[in-house]
């Protein structure tokens, strides 16, 4: 049985990831932690308990960071809402989260668990960097981050070279890249086409199940969004893709180890990850520290949309 700790800034997107894993045999989610992006902290906890509710499952829910560790924030209610589910009235847990904070229940339970907790890491990464700086030798322990983070090899989605979740907190994005830990990097490139829910999945997520209808109603404002932006009826899911990746290792076609470096200094690079992908550039041995990541470059896409639509219209 796999153990994941699912790290999340529980937006729309973000709720369809959660339930993916949640309705996966054999994964234990062994607790979610929230943190702030696309919404304020208070509403992605409260939407992490809800999600879990509409999942019929018990999984404990652990806040962390209301703001990032050097800038201001950030949140992306332009794209999901304000309540960061589709302001639609949907979220009403009935379930509070612990009393424990995220990070000292991320650090307790690696130290319990070592080499056991895989991490999918689907907001932007403050606790994280928290629980390297507190104590970076048990994060060692970690057995792998999957990070739903980077432009990977495309453009960004909230500056021509960020993605929301690094230009969330970029200093926390270099301290996870610089932490020693075996992380994944699931790039918004792999998320938008065929990976995306299109009207037909979108209908039939709305009319099988509550569950389903759930998973599609709370990503009505980003369903709204992406038609005002390019006129498309889709819905596309960042979070879900990057955990399938977590999920189903054969849905992976390519994928490169690198040496992956996060821009923090300068304001119109702020959150660029640069992948220094040896086999494509002349990079240079001698200046190219050692590889940190391993960056996805191809996914099967209709694997992917077959399965996560087996789990959610199971
Ligand atoms: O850029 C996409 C990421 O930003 C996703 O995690 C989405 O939920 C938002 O947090
Ligand atoms: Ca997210």
């Amino acid at each position: 049985m796999r153990k994941f700790i699912i790290d999340t800034d529980t937006g729309s997107d973000d709720a369809v990831a959660l339930m993916m894993a949640l309705l996966t045999d054999d994964v234990e989610v062994v607790g979610i932690t929230t943190v702030c992006g696309n919404a304020p902290l208070e509403c992605s906890t409260k939407n992490a308990l809800m999600t879990v509710e509409v999942c019929g499952k018990r999984v404990p829910v652990y806040e962390g960071l209301a703001k990032p560790i050097m800038r201001e924030p950030v949140t992306a209610v332009n794209v999901h809402g304000n309540d960061g589910m589709g302001d639609l009235d949907l979220i009403h847990p009935s379930t509070l989260p612990q009393r424990m904070h995220a990070v000292d229940f991320m650090l307790e339970t690696i130290r319990s668990n070592p080499d056991e907790i895989e991490i999918v890491a689907i907001g932007p990464v403050c606790n994280l960097a928290a629980a390297i700086i507190k104590d970076a030798a048990t994060m060692k322990r970690v057995k792998r981050i999957w990070s739903m983070g980077t432009s990977g090899f495309g453009a960004g989605n909230t500056t021509p070279v960020a993605e929301f979740n690094v230009y969330a907190d970029a200093e926390s994005y270099a301290i996870l890249l610089q932490s020693g830990i075996p992380i994944t990097i699931i790039g918004f490139d792999h998320c938008l086409g065929p990976a995306a829910l299109n009207k037909t999945d979108i209908e039939a997520w709305r009319s099988h199940s509550s569950v389903s209808r759930f998973a599609v109603e709370c990503n009505t404002e980003l369903l709204n969004y992406n038609l005002k932006r390019s006129g498309e009826y889709m819905i596309d899911l960042p979070d879900a893709v990057a955990m399938g990746v977590a999920l189903w290792d054969d849905i992976v076609l390519d994928s490169v180890s690198a040496y992956c470096h996060c821009c923090t200094t300068e304001p119109h690079t702020y959150g660029q990850v640069i992948i220094y992908n040896k086999n494509d550039v002349l990079a240079i041995e001698q200046i190219t520290p050692p590889d940190n990541a391993t960056v996805i470059r191809s996914i099967d896409h209709a694997l992917f949309k077959e399965r996560m639509n087996a789990l959610i219209c199971g």
